[in-house]
């Protein structure tokens, strides 16, 4: 059996670090860049990790868009969409027309809630896969991958429809495969989850982000460590990750698993951090570009509208993030027409 054709569409800093995982492994790896296209063109990925040292990636192929991607005509096993999720953006899945075809698993290594939807809607025979990592990765210039630290990801199908017969699916044996070749690649934490637990996941990672990320934004790029430190932050960012916590089992209509962390111990193992680390939502906010507001704080209202639940902290943070983004984006324009 040839190995499966693997195409990372958005090759930033969390999918030039796992494409070059799973080339690895023995992939054919190949890159869809924008912003990074002649650097990574000209000399591939050099990507320095804690766990892998110093090394380079070049890709199978590298693409400047989907178009020129659809134009090479390759049977694509897995596309790896590791864009930023902003739905109010770009609907990203249109994106992905003439690419996906007969057996393509779509894998979505993206941070939030409600990113495997348009996909799936697009795309109602194809198998959606759903992926939560924890790494800490950065792109500091075109082509230079920075790798922080953990490399933890979870692979799960999206299978909100099926209720009997997720173990014989094709997408279970598609993720299973996909977290086979992760795991080969060195990426010894990589698990293929079903797609409860994989959305258990997801939830469980919002009580992190939508805490932690716009609070830093909003308190002037406050560091994690220094929002759990101070005690009025801590109680803030303790009272959404504790509403989350709460109403996600409500809305998946599951407790979550003992073993995921509370908001006590994430709280806790923030104030160990001594990296002084900020959010990525900051460095967003920063350099004027959309920030994840959508998918990481929008979403989970609106999931748990529907199922008449309110989460007062989470719609204060929402409200407020959205008009900093408006206001910070309106005045910047004002300012280019000067
Ligand atoms: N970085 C982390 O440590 C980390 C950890 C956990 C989860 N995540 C999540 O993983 C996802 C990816 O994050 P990231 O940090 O890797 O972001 P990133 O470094 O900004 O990478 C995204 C890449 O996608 C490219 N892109 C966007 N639209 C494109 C298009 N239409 N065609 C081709 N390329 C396109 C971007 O190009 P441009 O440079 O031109 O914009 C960029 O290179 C996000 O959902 C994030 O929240 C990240």
């Amino acid at each position: 059996m040839s190995a499966p054709e693997v195409l990372i569409f958005g090759a930033g800093a969390v999918g030039a670090f796992y494409g070059s995982r799973l080339a690895h492994a023995g992939a054919p790896v190949s890159a869809v860049c924008r912003s990074n296209y002649a650097a990574v063109k000209a000399s591939g990925f050099s990507i320095a990790s804690p766990q892998f040292g110093e090394y380079s990636w070049t890709p199978t192929r590298v693409f400047p868009s989907a178009a020129e991607a659809v134009a090479a005509g390759v049977r694509w096993s897995f596309i790896v969409v590791t864009t930023k999720a902003l739905p109010d953006v770009s609907d990203d899945s249109a994106l992905l027309d003439g690419l996906v075809g007969p057996g393509t698993a779509i894998v979505l290594v993206q941070n939030g809630l409600g990113v495997e939807e348009p996909y799936r809607q697009r795309f109602p025979h194809a198998a959606i896969l759903s992926a939560v990592t924890v790494v800490s990765a950065s792109q500091p210039s075109p082509g230079r991958i920075d790798h922080n630290r953990w490399t933890r990801i979870n692979i799960g199908p999206f299978l909100p429809d099926v209720s009997d017969g997720e173990e014989t699916h094709a997408a279970t044996a598609q993720a299973r495969e996909f977290a086979r070749l992760l795991v080969a690649g060195g990426v010894k934490d990589a698990s293929a989850y079903s797609h409860r637990k994989l959305q258990q996941v997801r939830w469980h990672k919002i009580a992190i982000n939508a805490s932690f990320n716009p609070s830093s934004v909003l308190s002037n790029g406050t560091s994690n460590r220094a929002m759990a430190e101070d005690p009025e932050l801590a109680e803030h960012v303790r009272g959404v990750m504790d509403e989350v916590l709460t109403t996600a089992p409500k809305v998946l209509g599951a407790p979550f698993p003992a073993e995921f962390a509370s908001a006590d111990s994430i709280l806790a193992s923030t104030r160990r951090n001594v990296s002084g680390s900020r959010p990525s939502m900051w460095g967003d906010w920063e350099a004027g570009r959309p920030m994840e507001i959508e998918v990481i704080i929008g979403n989970p209202i609106r999931l748990a509208r529907a199922k008449g639940l309110e989460m007062p902290r989470m719609q204060t943070l929402y409200a407020l993030i959205k008009m900093a983004q408006a206001n910070r984006d309106a005045l910047r324009k004002s300012q280019s027409r000067l």
